[in-house]
């Protein structure tokens, strides 16, 4: 028979570490070893711990078997499809326990770096003025993640993590117990998915506004809905199927931008006959939202979030056109130019002068920094100027509405 200090069953992804030098024979409350560290987290049912290995910091959430094994299925599909959920490790089952047990499992996920979890967004009873970001944060994702053929179950402010994404913020998706997926959902999943968000919303806004000292007729109770109203403009904007002349083509290129500007990747762009000969009916399949940080990562390398993506690639092309770079080689001269001779040095600068912070992040309120100085002066500002006035005004980040 199966005891305790049989190993535990592990499935691994590759790239990561076995994790069999942890205590697995306890649950992980009572754990009590050199690589456990300490970490933020946000409202949680399940016990979670962190564990730090070479390959990075990890995050363990011990639960039942089948909510676990569901997590695990639901987070390796993801991966693939979107940047914005945890990304998983590790499936960890204890054998010798009932599968209906608290600690007969756990799942291990890769620690998001420079996320935070919602408690660290609020000012005074709710979000003052990155009330908007976390709406376009919340939206975005959850359209993202429908987009994805991925019913979520329990979406609430709670179940996300959040980070700075340039002049937004990004949500991602951490706690996929309840969800599944499904080659694409009906109108009445996403619904009954809008639903739930809803309730779980009011119920995270009723604890922060308690949370803040206020009571709960000081709750924003509508957040829910404006999350709701945001999703269906997205939604509305990648159901178009415009009707145009034959002879318009340009049309189709505008519809790809207009998708593309918003984030999204198009991976299909079908022309069906119209109501009559002259007309075409174009319809559009898109894919995930990563369409600059593909830009960006073919470009240079970097690996950047989708804003961050696009402030940063507004640079790239700022720099090849003063340095007059117009043919490929001329082009991938001056990026590594670019890349080694302010990127890097001021990625490296950033990290020193402000440690701790996503030195990407940094960049990006920094070249916003530089942009509004070259406004105000109506010329060029050089970058070692545009950084040592962005850290005499104390390393502001992008302007809130
Ligand atoms: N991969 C991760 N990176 C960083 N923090 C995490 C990660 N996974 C979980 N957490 C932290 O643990 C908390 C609980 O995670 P969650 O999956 O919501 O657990 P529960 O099912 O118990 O609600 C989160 O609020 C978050 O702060
Ligand atoms: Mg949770």
């Amino acid at each position: 028979m199966a005891t305790s200090s049989t190993p535990p069953r592990l499935l691994i992804q590759p790239g990561v570490p076995d994790f069999l030098d942890l205590p697995w024979e306890v649950g992980v409350s009572e754990w009590d070893h050199h690589r456990l560290v300490d970490m933020p987290t946000g409202i949680h049912r399940h016990p979670v711990v962190f564990v730090a290995y070479e390959e990075g910091v990890f995050a363990i959430k011990e639960m039942p078997k089948h909510l676990a094994e569901n997590e695990f299925a639901v987070l390796d599909r993801l991966q693939h499809r979107t940047t914005r959920s945890a990304r998983p490790a590790a499936l960890v089952t204890r054998p010798w326990l009932d599968p209906g047990e608290e600690q007969s499992a756990a799942v291990i996920t890769r620690f998001v770096p420079h996320a935070f979890p919602v408690r660290n967004l609020v000012g005074g009873l709710g979000f003052g003025p990155r009330r908007n970001q976390v709406i376009d944060a919340v939206a975005g994702l959850l359209v993202e993640i429908h987009l994805a053929g991925c019913f979520w179950g329990d979406c609430s402010l709670s179940n996300l993590l959040y980070r700075f994404d340039a002049g937004a913020i990004e949500a991602v998706m951490i706690d996929a117990e309840t969800s599944h997926i499904y080659d694409s959902l009906t109108p009445g999943q996403r619904e009954h998915d809008l639903e739930i968000m809803i309730e779980n919303v009011a119920g995270d806004m009723s604890d922060l506004a308690v949370a803040g000292g206020g009571d709960l007729d000081s709750a924003d109770l509508e957040l829910g809905a404006d999350i709701v109203g945001r999703y269906r403009e997205l939604w509305a904007v990648l159901e178009e199927a415009p009707i145009i002349p034959r002879g318009e083509s340009y049309r189709i290129r505008e519809r790809l931008q207009q998708l593309n500007d918003l984030g999204f990747d198009v991976d299909d762009v079908v022309i069906e006959p119209g109501p009559d000969g002259n007309l075409v009916e174009i319809r559009t399949v898109v894919g995930g939202r990563t369409f600059h940080i593909d830009r960006l990562a073919e470009l240079t390398g970097i690996r950047a979030s989708e804003n961050q993506a696009r402030v940063i690639l507004g640079d790239v092309h700022w720099y090849l056109a003063r340095k007059g770079a117009v043919t490929d080689r001329e082009r991938r001269v001056a990026v590594v130019e670019w890349l080694t001779e302010w990127f890097e040095p001021t990625l490296e600068r950033v990290d020193r002068e402000c440690p701790g912070t996503d030195p990407i992040q940094g960049y990006c309120d920094l070249l916003n920094f530089r942009l509004e100085m070259a406004a105000e002066r109506g010329a060029d500002v050089t970058n070692d100027e545009a950084f040592e006035a962005w850290k005499a005004a104390g390393f502001p980040g992008f302007p809130l509405e």
